[in-house]
């Protein structure tokens, strides 16, 4: 390995890190089904996690775009690399926004009783259809990270993780 890739910054690391620890909670602590919304306090609770959650995200497309920079990825790897990380990259930001979002619809129409049924449905199908397509992108994502890792050994993966490539 000739040229490891740059450490991303701390704070990229922080909120990558952080954002991991709060899908894997939303997940853990998913819903069976919508009706569960009728308790109030779990409502308040999902619409403060999608927020919190929401929040991160945006803050961390402001900060890689504008502040500590985007991907590692060397600019001498091959093109489908690069293009598969993008669209690996822009596939997460969507499908995380695309909960959220719908999420916040979902939690709107149990509070205000004139969203009609044909958006709630609309909304519920966006939210089932992101949440599925999140653990897929996902492992696309961690067999990139682990490509660099054991192929190409060229400090992607310890670009995030902060270990010195081996
Ligand atoms: C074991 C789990 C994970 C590993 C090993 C991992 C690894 C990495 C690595 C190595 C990078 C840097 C790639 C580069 O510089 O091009 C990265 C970036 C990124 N990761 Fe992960 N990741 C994991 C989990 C997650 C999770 C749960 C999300 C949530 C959606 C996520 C979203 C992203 C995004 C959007 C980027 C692009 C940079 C940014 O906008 O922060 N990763 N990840």
């Amino acid at each position: 390995m000739r040229h490891p890739a740059k450490p991303h910054g701390f704070v990229t690391k922080g909120i990558h890190w952080v954002s991991a620890a709060l899908i894997g909670y939303g997940y853990f602590k998913g819903l069976d089904n919508p009706s569960q919304l009728a308790d109030p306090a779990l409502l308040q609770f999902e619409v403060i996690f999608a927020l919190a959650l929401g929040a991160v995200f945006v803050f961390r497309l402001f900060w890689t775009h504008k502040v500590g920079g985007r991907t590692r990825l060397p600019t001498d790897a091959p093109k489908w690399e690069h293009m598969a990380s993008r669209a690996v990259h822009i596939g997460l930001y969507a499908a995380v926004f695309g909960i959220v979002l719908s999420g916040l619809g979902i939690a709107l129409g149990y509070s205000v009783p004139a969203v009609g049924a044909l958006t709630m449905w609309a909304m519920i199908g966006l939210h089932e259809i992101t949440l599925a397509l999140l653990p897929i992108l996902l492992l696309a994502h961690i067999a990139g990270a682990l490509w660099h890792k054991i192929i190409r050994r060229d400090g992607v993966l310890e670009s995030m993780t902060g270990r010195l490539p081996v």
